[in-house]
């Protein structure tokens, strides 16, 4: 029989990973939508066809008749609190997918809960911004038994995403560890660009030359950063697209995993002091990790809000 699908979380990543799920995941049932503020939900269902989805009004109702639960929520605080309302109901024989970005510790701990109750878990964290999301081209993490990698493959390549590194028959926790120090070389690059296009103003060449070299040797990424600088969307956008409280967080985690391990990150101190001050100038949830770029123009004394 088909799996009944339940979403907790719609968030700038779950509502466009629920919109592939949606439109190309071949689900035979309505898909279960539950997000804490209902809102969203009710925004999400009505961008899609009628009948594909159901909002849930509550965690243990949604879970009593879901088979495979997808999880996605801002931090190890949000995911610990729904864990212990799910595991209320009893969860044995039920798939749960983690894909929040939480510390290694927090998804294992998760999963041990979730196992001593006879549930199956998977943690796949996802990189991608919310655009990749949106137009399915995330790159999933898997990790846990294969046996349930196996029951989540259908959903992720060609439908949510566009890859997958799995960690078959691994614990969850490698996989957030990958995730974490990945994101590292995010946090360091929109850290390398904010920098650049900041002295760039002030040694006198100006942001257009320094855009036109990132484009040229680097592309993808990079060039989508540094649009989203020049053009001032880091400080013009009603929602931060990756909030600085969530890069600060990812940040924190991955330099305490470093250090438990005899390893050090020096060069992401640097992008976590520029992360607090976006922190501070725009609100932790409001500011976007691209205002890094509006936190190093204030460093050399220009307004942290670009002309654009
Ligand atoms: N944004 C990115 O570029 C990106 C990329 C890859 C991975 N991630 C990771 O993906 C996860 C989600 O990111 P996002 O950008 O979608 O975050 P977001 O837009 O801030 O959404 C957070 C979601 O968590 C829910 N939530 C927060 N606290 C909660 C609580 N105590 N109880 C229940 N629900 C709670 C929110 O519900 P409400 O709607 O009620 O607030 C919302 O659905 C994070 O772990 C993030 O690190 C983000």
């Amino acid at each position: 029989m088909a799996p009944q699908l339940l979403w907790i979380g719609l968030g700038n990543m779950g509502r466009g990973m629920v919109k592939n799920l949606v439109e190309k995941g071949n689900l035979e049932k309505p898909l279960l939508l539950y997000n804490r503020t209902r809102k969203r939900s009710e925004d999400v269902a009505s961008t899609l066809p009628a009948g594909k989805t159901e909002i849930i009004d509550s965690i243990e109702e949604g879970v009593k008749r879901a088979d495979v639960i997808f999880v996605i929520l801002s931090n190890d605080a949000a995911v610990e609190k729904v864990f212990d309302t799910i595991l209320k109901v009893d969860v044995a024989g039920k798939l749960f997918v983690e894909c929040s970005t939480i510390h290694p510790d927090t998804a294992q701990k998760v999963a041990d809960l979730v196992a001593e109750k006879g549930g199956g878990f998977v943690a796949s964290p996802v990189f991608g911004a919310p655009a990749a999301a949106e137009a399915g081209q995330l790159v999933f993490v898997p990790a846990g038994k294969k046996s349930a990698i196996d029951k989540i493959r259908p959903y992720i390549k060609g439908v949510m995403g566009r890859a997958e590194i799995p960690f078959n028959d691994q614990p969850p926790a490698n996989s957030l560890k990958l995730k974490l120090l990945g994101n590292t070389f995010i946090v360091n690059m929109v850290t390398v660009l904010g920098e650049g296009f900041a002295t760039a103003e002030k040694i006198g060449i100006g942001t257009d030359p320094l855009k036109q070299f990132v484009d040229q040797l680097y592309g993808g990424i990079y060039s989508a950063y540094s649009g989203r600088m020049l053009s001032g969307t880091y400080w013009k956008m009603e929602e931060p697209l990756f909030s600085a409280n969530n890069a600060l967080k990812d940040a924190g985690h991955a330099s305490n995993l470093a250090k438990s391990a005899g390893a050090e990150l020096k060069l992401l101190g640097v992008s976590q002091d520029y992360l607090k001050s976006v922190a501070e100038h725009a609100g932790g949830d409001k500011g976007d990790i691209a205002g890094i770029y509006g936190a190093a123009r204030k460093n050399c004394g220009l307004k942290f809000e670009n002309d654009a």
